[in-house]
């Protein structure tokens, strides 16, 4: 089976589904922001205050092309769709699963997280506008679920 890739915006419940829908299908599940982490012994948020944006971006490429593309579900950090190269690369060599939440969901559950740099201390106008900025992206997958309002059975299913 093809590898399962889980995107879509910061928040959206990507990590929570990818365990459990490994544990449902018994499959390995890997997280590249995870992966980045481990191979450069920074955090995130360190990799973005000392080396900024672009440099993450080029480190998500690489780990995403080096993780296995079989039997296995791969989550994904919410920015990793801005590159054309890596939505070919996800396309060709598995399934886009794209989670939705409503965006004032989405919003509470970020806003204040020194983890994830590029939603910290922005306001809500802000994050819509980043939202909406990638949101052809994020549609241009292979099946879009929305979460809202659901379990975490009923997405895995
Ligand atoms: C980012 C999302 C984060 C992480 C990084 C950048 C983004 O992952 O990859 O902070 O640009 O949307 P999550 O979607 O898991 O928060």
């Amino acid at each position: 089976m093809k590898a399962i890739y889980l995107t879509g915006f910061m928040g959206a419940g990507k990590t929570t589904i990818g365990e459990a829908l490994a544990e449902r299908l018994a499959l390995p599940v890997r997280d590249t922001d995870k992966e980045i982490e481990r191979t450069t012994g920074l955090t995130i948020k360190q990799i973005f205050e000392e080396h900024g944006e672009q440099y993450f971006r080029d480190l998500e490429t690489e780990i995403l092309k080096n993780l296995p593309k079989d039997n296995i579900i791969i989550t994904t950090g919410g920015g990793i769709v801005i590159r054309n190269e890596n939505r070919i690369y996800m396309k060709e060599s598995g399934v886009i699963i794209l989670l939705h939440a409503d965006l004032d969901v989405i919003y509470d559950r970020i806003h204040h997280d020194s983890n994830r740099p590029i939603a910290n201390k922005k306001s809500k106008e802000e994050l819509v506008t980043l939202y909406l900025s990638r949101e052809s992206y994020y549609e241009d997958c292979t099946r879009k679920i929305n979460t809202d309002n659901k379990s975490i059975d009923d997405i895995t299913e």
